[in-house]
């Protein structure tokens, strides 16, 4: 039988519904503690146009979020988070695509600046990297090793510092 191959698109309203499906699978309750929830928490419409998902058929089987972002007031960048592959898929390069596709966009769209709270191994290969410690800073604890950066810009980390808000005006969405 022939492999059925994924395929990507940006995210649409009527995708919501299967995102948190998919969180609740691959992160249950504890999601509402992570970094990227805190950061949107009590702000209405905090989904932005660069969030992307993989689908099979009509099944989403991976989900990238992404939340444009003051750092310290200054606007131009997104927060990375988070993202969810259905674990029957896992390993099979859906997050690597996701997270690739959806920098390109963003480069091509001005954004300057990524950051995302995440495991360096994973991440590096994209090219992200620690922030300098309590040079960026997120609601609630988190650990400052895993403060990770990517410039879309040449020189973008350096006029960044402060804390993480989420812009206001993005679309609404619980993913
Ligand atoms: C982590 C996750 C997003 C990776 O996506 P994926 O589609 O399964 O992984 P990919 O196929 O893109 O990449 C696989 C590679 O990543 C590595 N990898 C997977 N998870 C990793 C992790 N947590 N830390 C470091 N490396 C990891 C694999 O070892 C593999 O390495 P290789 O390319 O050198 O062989 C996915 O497995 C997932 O949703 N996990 C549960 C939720 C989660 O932890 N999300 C991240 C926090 S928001």
């Amino acid at each position: 039988m022939l492999q059925q191959i994924a395929s990507t698109r940006l995210v649409r309203p009527g995708d919501l519904g299967a995102i948190s499906a998919l969180h609740a699978r691959v992160f249950g309750p504890g999601r509402y503690a992570r970094s990227a929830y805190r950061v949107r928490e009590g702000k209405a419409g905090t989904r932005s146009r660069f969030c992307r998902l993989a689908e099979m058929g009509d099944r989403v089987i991976a989900a990238l979020r992404l939340t444009e972002v003051t750092i310290g007031g200054t606007q131009g960048a997104v927060l990375l988070g988070p993202i969810a592959v259905d674990p029957q898929f896992a390993g099979q390069g859906y997050g690597r695509r996701l997270v690739a596709e959806a920098l390109e966009d963003m480069k091509a769209n001005g954004v300057r600046l990524v950051v995302l709270v995440g495991d360096e191994l994973y991440y590096g290969r994209f090219g992200f990297r620690p922030v300098k410690p309590g040079q960026i800073l997120l609601p609630g604890p988190v650990d400052p090793a895993r403060v990770l950066a990517v410039e879309l810009q040449d020189g973008a980390l350096a006029c960044y510092r402060g804390i993480i808000s989420a812009c206001p005006g993005q679309k609404t969405g619980d993913g």
